[in-house]
């Protein structure tokens, strides 16, 4: 078997997706192994879970950097070099990220967006899958370049949307999803190899 792939996952938040990943990556066949979880809030919810799991978790608040914002990912960037970090799996990071981070990791960076992309690039894609009148929806992982959710897409699971459906309830449905589109995304690249 390979060596695994140093990775590190970027989070903001609770890290729900992080945690399917981190979990993914026990198999002794998953591609990837999670080296560092990074944060740039942190408060962020996964920081902790990641440790109790001995994944190195770090917090490089944007706010530490004036507005800068390729100062603070140079500052994520450097830290990921320490560590020999090959890949990145964006997992809930609410940062739109500058041109330089993305030249630096262009094809070694993937994200996941709750939407089946084209559609619903942005914030609050349920709400706005709803109101379409849309019959489906889901969530799309995408290699990551200088738009926002832009990327070309790597895999998608598709969620039926249900009469009378909200989007707190949609979300749910889709993220459940996730959880397992993540890890299959990730497999499905480094199989293509
Ligand atoms: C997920 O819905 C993800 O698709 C989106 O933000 C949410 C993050 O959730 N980009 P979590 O932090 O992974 O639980």
């Amino acid at each position: 078997m390979p060596d695994k792939i140093k990775s590190a996952i970027f989070i903001s938040g609770r890290g729900s997706n992080m945690m399917a990943l981190v979990d993914a990556a026990r198999a002794a066949d998953f591609p990837l192994e999670y080296v560092v979880v990074v944060a740039n809030d942190p408060e962020a919810g996964g920081l902790e879970w990641a440790r109790q799991q001995g994944i190195e978790a770090i917090a490089i608040s944007h706010r530490d950097f004036n507005k800068d914002r390729e100062a603070h990912e140079k500052a994520i960037d450097s830290e990921l070099r320490k560590r020999g970090v090959e890949f990145i799996c964006l997992a809930g990071y609410m940062r739109i990220l500058t041109p330089w981070l993305v030249g630096q990791w262009s094809g070694k960076m993937i994200n996941i967006h709750p939407s089946l992309l084209p559609k619903y690039k942005g914030l609050h894609t349920h709400e706005r899958a709803i109101e379409a009148g849309d019959t489906e929806h889901g969530a799309s992982i995408h290699w990551v370049n200088a738009g926002v959710d832009d990327g070309e897409v790597i895999l998608q699971a598709r969620v039926p949307i249900l009469d009378g459906d909200t989007p707190d309830a949609l979300a749910a449905r889709v993220l459940a999803q996730e959880h397992q589109l993540y890890p299959a995304a990730v497999r499905k690249i480094f199989s293509a190899l």
